[in-house]
């Protein structure tokens, strides 16, 4: 017999039975939906619907359920529908028909709202430390790479020198942003949607503000038809989640280019690299490669969720039982990749050597531009001229600092014997001393500001 079987005569067809249960994920549900009903419990209790010794049968019986699931002791049955149908059942074989009291003024609606709140702001810290550890992974790198010298790209073109250390903590940033988000969603997922009913609300003066403060929420929700069908909640952890995949998956394509031949900047620790079964010189990147294939599937998650919502009826409809795979989903995401890539970043090891042989000097043309505007060239102008010498040493085959000094001087006078000293590709980023730029003053700078955001 199901909970709502009343108006009903037939049976439910087996396989609707099957597609209509959500049992089979929501049970991880199962101590946040018997800490929410304790707590109505109490709320029966305050407005008079449950005696003093009625509400304490009940939660003595919600923490026998509760002990039950700790010790992987609860057996579910046929007819258990989800795990709010699952728990009241137990509850019912447990405590007799007193347990029928339980569900007064609740309905599954704003219950699975409630559970589903609890369950992410007790599963937000885990994401948080997975974020954290690979920040702290880029971290260390930083410190033991820091005056590393690297070439830096744009367009995935020889751009400008930096350090290595300075290129490490570009992919720290984004996953401060990402943990901030979190932080942030934390707030925003702490509003209570117990006392909603099905859709219009408790028929009885139940303690909303109580209930909120026991559970762990800052305020009841205010309007019960919004509480009920509000998932912004999910939606905002898919889109944290999938932006956290897309910062893991940038920083993993990358390494995996650096650790090519063609680069060979790096090279994967056998602990984090995988074979080929044909092969066998190949040392692959599963582990990166899965971080930027992951990134899709979590974007995915996120659109799934909004496709979900968008067209939805007011209050509750079942399409939102729905929102559950994807968020635990990339929770399991998260916490399995995030770890494992701060491990593989750790590890792997750096050929400086083929780094600053990618370095050539026709990188530092901006640097020679920065030399005319020093002696009063507007820079324009010294752009225009700078850019003559790259292509005069490119039309003879010769580097830009092998370029003789009367080429220089045909181009402009203003060029002097001084002007190989700009080749430096060190002087070049010490040049660079501004907040937030390459130079190792800045670099370390910059380093002791991320060392203080890490927990
Ligand atoms: N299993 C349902 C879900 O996950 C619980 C809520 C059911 N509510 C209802 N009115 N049928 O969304």
């Amino acid at each position: 017999m199901t909970m709502w079987g009343g108006r009903f005569s037939g049976k439910l067809d087996p396989a609707a039975w099957r597609l209509n249960a959500s049992l089979g994920f929501d049970q991880r549900l199962a101590q946040q939906d018997l800490r929410g009903s304790v707590a109505w419990a109490r709320g029966l209790l305050q407005v008079g619907l449950l005696s003093q010794e009625e509400c304490d049968q009940i939660c003595q019986g919600l923490e026998a359920v509760a002990a039950e699931f700790e010790r992987s002791a609860f057996e579910f049955q046929e007819s258990d529908e989800d795990i709010h149908t699952a728990v009241e059942r137990r509850l019912g074989e447990l405590i007799g028909p007193l347990a029928g009291k339980l569900h007064t003024g609740r309905s599954r609606n704003d219950q699975v709202a409630t559970d589903l709140r609890l369950w992410l702001l007790e599963n937000l810290p885990p994401v948080e430390m997975a974020i954290n550890e690979l920040q702290a992974a880029l971290l260390e790198r930083a410190e033991s790479d820091l005056e590393t010298l690297m070439p830096g790209y744009t367009h995935l073109q020889r751009a400008q020198p930096l350090l290595l250390g300075h290129w490490w903590l570009s992919h720290f940033w984004p996953l401060q942003r990402d943990r901030q988000r979190l932080s942030e969603l934390a707030q925003r997922t702490a509003v209570l949607p117990l006392g909603a009913g099905a859709l219009a609300g408790a028929p009885f003066p139940v303690d909303r503000m109580a209930l909120a403060e026991a559970l762990g929420f800052t305020e009841p929700s205010p309007n019960s038809l919004d509480a009920v069908s509000d998932r912004d909640f999910v939606a905002e952890f898919l889109f944290a989640a999938a932006l956290t995949g897309v910062h893991a998956s940038r920083l993993a394509e990358m390494v995996i280019l650096f650790s090519s031949a063609e680069f060979g900047f790096f090279e994967l620790s056998d602990a984090y690299a995988t074979g080929s079964s044909l092969m066998p010189q190949k040392k692959n990147p599963d582990v990166f490669e899965l971080a930027r294939g992951k990134a899709g599937t979590l974007i995915g998650r996120l659109a799934g969720l909004l496709a979900t919502l968008k067209g939805l009826p007011s209050a509750y409809d079942k399409d939102l039982q729905e929102d559950k795979l994807p968020l635990f989903e990339a929770y399991d995401t998260l916490v399995a990749l995030l770890p494992v890539l701060a491990g593989a970043v750790r590890t792997l090891s750096v050929h400086p050597e083929r780094m600053r042989a990618a370095i050539d000097p026709a990188m530092l043309a901006t640097d020679l531009a920065d030399y005319l505007v020093a002696k009063g060239v507007p820079f324009r102008q010294a752009h225009a001229l700078a850019g003559q010498a790259v292509q005069a040493a490119a039309a003879q085959g010769l580097a830009l600092d092998a370029l003789p000094l009367e080429a220089y001087q045909q181009i402009n006078p203003v060029f002097a014997g001084d002007v190989y000293n700009v080749f430096d590709p060190r002087h070049s980023v010490s040049r660079r001393n501004a907040l937030g730029g390459t130079a190792p003053q800045a670099v370390r700078a910059q380093l002791e500001q991320a060392r203080k955001l890490l927990s």
